[in-house]
C-alpha cells in the first residue's frame, strides 16, 4: 500500500492528512486560527502565515502519528498551492518542497477548489462524476461542469464578493463576531428570513454568475442608514436576529437557483457542493428541496469535510498515478488560473 501525505495552508486552517492509493483517508488534522483573527473579525494575512509557520509541522507530525506510518513510508506529498492568501499557500508549498527533497519522493501540485468537490466523492464514497459542482467558500463561489476529478470547466463565477465573504463581513456589521458563517447561522435561526427584502442578484437571468456586494451594502443600509455614518451595531435582539435570517436567506436563494440553473443548462442531473458556506444547514436543507423537485441527486459532504482541511486533496493519487508530478521549483498561485 501507498502512503501520501496531504497538506492545506490555502488561508486560516493549518491542516495534514495522510490517505493511501485507495483514496482511503487514514488521519485528518485540522489547527484552527479562529481564535487568533476573531479581534480583527476576519483574516489577517500576516497573522494566517505565521500561526502557519508554527502550526504546520506539528500538524504534519500528528497526522503520520494518526495514520500509524512513519515520514520513510510516504510515496507522495501533496500541497494546496492555488488558490489562497499568498504568504499562507508559500507555508505550505515550501513544507512540502522540503519534504519531497528530503524523502525524495513526488511532489504533487493540488488545486484547493477542485478538492472541495473532491470532497464530495470523499463522503459518498463512490464516483460523482459527470455532475455540477458549486463550491461556496470565503474566496470563491464557482459552478463547474464536472467531467472528472482532472477535467472541470468553469461555467460561472462570483463578480465580486465570494458568498462566505458576504457571511463574514455581514457578521461584523451585526457585531456577531468570526468566523461569521457558523455565527449568522446561529443568529438567523431565532429570525424572519422575510423580514427585510434583500437583493438576490441575477435572479431574474439564466447567467451563471453571483453578486454579493450589493447584497452586502444592502444589509449596511438596513442596519445604519444610507447617510448615517457607522455606529454601533444592532444590540442584540429581534431586528438582529431578522436582519441575519433575511441576508442568510438572499445568500441560499440565488446560490441554489443558480445551481437549478446549472444543472438546467448543461442537462446533468447531479449537483456536488462543497466549501465552507456548504457546512450551513438552511442552504443544505434549500439544496435538498430544490434536488428532490428537479429529480437530481445531491452530494454533499460533512461540515467538516466542507470548510478546510487536507483530507480533501486524496484526489492527487491519481495525479500521482499520472506521473504528473511537480517540479521541486513549483510556485504558489494566489488567483487561480482556470486555463
Ligand atoms: O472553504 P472554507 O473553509 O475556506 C476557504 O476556502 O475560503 O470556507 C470558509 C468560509 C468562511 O467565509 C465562513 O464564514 C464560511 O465558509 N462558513 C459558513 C459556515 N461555516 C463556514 N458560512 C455559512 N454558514 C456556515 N455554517
Ligand atoms: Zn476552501
Amino acid at each position: 500500500m501507498a502512503y501520501f501525505l496531504g497538506i492545506e495552508t490555502s488561508c486560516d486552517e493549518t491542516a495534514a492528512a495522510v490517505f493511501t492509493d485507495q483514496y482511503e483517508v487514514l488521519s485528518s488534522v485540522v489547527a484552527s486560527q479562529a481564535r487568533l483573527h476573531a479581534p480583527f473579525t476576519g483574516v489577517v494575512p500576516e497573522i494566517a502565515a505565521r500561526a502557519h509557520l508554527r502550526q504546520l509541522l506539528p500538524a504534519i507530525d500528528a497526522a503520520i502519528q494518526q495514520a500509524g506510518c512513519s515520514a520513510s513510508q510516504l510515496s507522495a506529498v501533496a500541497v494546496h498551492h492555488t488558490p489562497g492568501l499568498i504568504g499562507s499557500l508559500l507555508v505550505g508549498v515550501a513544507a512540502a518542497k522540503m519534504l519531497a527533497a528530503v524523502l525524495e519522493i513526488p511532489l504533487l501540485a493540488v488545486n484547493h477548489i477542485y478538492s472541495h468537490i473532491f470532497a464530495c466523492q470523499l463522503a459518498a464514497g463512490r464516483s460523482i462524476f459527470p455532475c455540477v459542482g458549486l463550491v461556496v467558500s470565503g474566496g470563491h463561489t464557482v459552478l463547474l461542469r464536472c467531467e472528472q476529478m482532472t477535467n472541470m470547466k468553469v461555467l460561472g463565477g462570483t463578480r465580486d464578493d465570494a458568498a462566505g465573504e458576504a457571511f463574514d463581513k455581514v457578521a461584523a456589521m451585526l457585531g456577531l463576531g468570526f468566523p461569521g458563517g457558523p455565527a449568522i447561522e446561529q443568529e438567523a435561526a431565532r429570525g424572519n428570513p422575510q423580514a427585510f427584502d434583500f437583493p438576490r442578484a441575477f435572479a431574474d437571468d439564466g447567467r451563471l454568475e453571483f453578486s454579493f456586494s450589493g447584497l452586502k451594502t444592502a444589509v449596511l443600509y438596513a442596519c445604519y442608514g444610507q447617510n448615517s455614518k457607522r455606529a454601533e451595531p444592532p444590540p442584540p435582539g429581534q431586528r438582529r436576529a431578522d436582519l441575519a435570517a433575511s441576508f442568510q436567506a438572499a445568500v441560499v436563494d440565488v446560490l441554489v437557483l443558480k445551481a437549478k440553473q446549472a444543472m438546467r443548462q448543461t442537462g446533468l442531473k447531479r449537483l456536488a457542493v462543497g466549501g465552507g458556506v456548504a457546512a450551513n444547514s438552511a442552504f443544505r436543507q434549500a439544496l435538498q428541496e430544490m434536488c428532490r423537485r428537479e429529480r437530481a441527486e445531491l452530494v454533499i459532504p460533512p461540515p467538516a469535510l466542507c470548510t478546510d482541511n487536507a483530507a480533501m486533496a486524496a484526489w492527487s493519487v491519481e495525479l500521482w498515478k499520472q506521473k504528473q508530478w511537480a517540479p521541486l521549483d513549483l510556485d504558489a498561485q494566489p488567483t487561480w488560473l482556470t486555463q
